[in-house]
């Protein structure tokens, strides 16, 4: 089973508050998703494995640490997902982005997907894929599904705020792919809105409706 990891630092609740206040406008939203994106990478980031490099400081020679040429990849879902992006490539800027771009469709619920573009090297990358909302799971899990088959090395997804039923989705679906998030929330409404969530991401993102 995959593990949930709730990214609960101050900062990162304080942003997220921000974030959720209706009266937030889409600038300031933009801005404190970026912010809390990269405070997250940091998080996200913590596994990644390290090498001995011998390098010379100007007192002397010595063997030092530093990131052992792994291979990452960003993966925003589309649309609210690239308000992310910008934040974590700030940590990772040599990671390789591919995009999947996924609707909810708001009679069914369910996700339709309209792109699909991952490096081409995708089987030799860990990809993190990015969306600040897992409301149902629905979105989440087909995006991991379409990655999936380009084989990737490995997928971890990161959100803003998950509902427990996406969690749980997600879970079950992809049960090799641990969830990073900065809130569990109550759970959804008759719309599949996350409560008390933060509205539509896409939306307050780009100020769209
Ligand atoms: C939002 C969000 C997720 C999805 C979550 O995208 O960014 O992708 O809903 O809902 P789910 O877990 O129930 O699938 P939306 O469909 O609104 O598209 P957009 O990002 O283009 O606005
Ligand atoms: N998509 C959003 O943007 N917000 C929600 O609360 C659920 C799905």
């Amino acid at each position: 089973m995959s593990k949930v990891k709730l990214i609960d630092h101050p900062l990162i609740q304080h942003k997220l508050t921000l974030i959720r206040d209706k009266n937030t406008g889409p600038k300031e939203f933009r801005e404190l998703v970026d912010e809390v994106a990269t405070l997250m990478a940091y998080e996200v980031t913590r596994d990644l494995p390290l090498e001995e490099v011998e390098i010379e400081t100007p007192i002397q020679k010595g063997k030092f640490k530093m990131i052992a040429g792994k291979k990452l990849g960003v993966v925003p879902i589309l649309r609210a997902g690239l308000g992310m992006l910008d934040g974590v490539l700030k940590l990772i800027p040599t990671a390789k982005v591919g995009h999947v771009g996924l609707y909810r469709d708001p009679e069914t619920l369910e996700p339709v997907e309209y792109y699909c573009k991952l490096p081409t090297d995708v089987a030799e990358r860990d990809l993190i894929v990015v969306d600040p909302m897992l409301a149902t799971g629905g979105s989440a899990a087909a995006g991991i599904r379409f990655i999936k088959e380009r084989n990737p090395r490995s997928i971890k997804l990161m959100c803003l705020i998950a509902a427990p039923e996406g969690i749980e989705r997600v879970q079950q679906e992809h049960p090799d792919v641990d969830i990073f998030t900065a809130a569990i929330d109550e759970g959804l409404n008759d719309h599949a809105y996350i409560v008390p969530g933060l509205g539509d991401a896409g939306d307050r993102l780009y100020g769209t409706k």
